[in-house]
């Protein structure tokens, strides 16, 4: 089974730029965007864009792996990624399919943790069983955990852990005064996830998009505009090295 390349000789630097390997970010959650545009400039059909994006999702998780991020997030579908065509629908949710059939192994094999976040009982029937497959088999690992976010979106999440926590209220389980920011996120789809540290939009746009609308209070915002399928590690490495330079503050001075 392959490897990925994981040596402590291993150097995350670039002419400009020198990674800090004390102070990666523990979670970096991805808006994986332009995927269209950069079929488009190469007179090719959406879909290649997206197949072409799926190759991005590669090369990130195994620098993840060698750079020793805990959490990547990826937003993979959107709750409001249904009003698209259907061929591109279909399209998307085949390759999420064709991804953890061909891959599953070798993530396993590299200790890689896989989750979803959205829900997933929208998806054909093919697409559950092979989340339900991938997610009980890594559910053990030790290595990067990949939260896929598929029909993900962030007021579909909240919304859904009001409901939850006031039935919870309603039963008795919890008392309304009780309820604190630890309480609720365990009612979300990251519960038991540090918030992301680090969250990127490639594709030059600047919005957050219904993406991890709690969990982002506090998080730094990277946006390149090189698009999905053209996001290397170096784009990568830009991000953490700028992250690594900024005054976090969380409210502080
Ligand atoms: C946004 O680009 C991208 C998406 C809506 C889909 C992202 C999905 C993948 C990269 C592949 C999913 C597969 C797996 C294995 C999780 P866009 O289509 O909106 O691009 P545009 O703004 O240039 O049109």
């Amino acid at each position: 089974m392959l490897r990925f390349f994981k040596s402590k000789k291993h150097k995350v630097e670039n002419k400009e730029i020198e990674i800090d390997r004390n102070n990666i970010p523990k979670h970096i959650a991805i808006i994986m965007d332009g995927n269209g545009r950069w079929a488009k400039e190469k007179k090719l059909p959406r879909t290649m864009g997206h197949r072409a994006g799926v190759e991005s999702i590669r090369r990130i998780i195994k620098e993840s792996h060698v750079l020793g991020i805990k959490y990547l997030t990826l937003y993979a579908f959107s709750t409001e990624n249904w009003k698209r065509p259907k061929d591109e629908v279909g399209a998307l949710m085949k390759l999420l399919v064709e991804y953890l059939r061909n891959e599953i192994g070798e993530l396993n094999a590299n200790g890689v943790v896989i989750k979803i976040l959205g829900d997933t009982t929208k998806l054909a029937d093919d697409c559950q069983k092979e989340i339900k497959d991938a997610v009980e088999l890594t559910k053990d690992n030790k290595g990067v955990v990949v939260n896929i976010a598929f029909n993900y979106g962030g007021r579909d999440e909240i919304l859904r852990a009001v409901k939850a926590v006031s039935k919870d209220v309603e039963k008795g389980i919890i008392n309304l005064d009780d309820i604190t920011d630890d309480i609720f996120e365990s009612y979300l789809y990251t519960k038991g996830t540090p918030d992301p540290d680090l969250i990127i939009r490639p594709s030059g746009e600047k919005r957050i998009s219904n993406f991890l609308l709690w969990q982002c209070a506090y998080s730094e915002f990277w946006y390149s505009n090189v698009n999905w399928p053209d996001f290397k590690e170096k784009d990568l490495h830009r991000a953490i090295y700028d992250y690594q330079n900024r005054d976090r503050r969380f409210g502080g001075v």
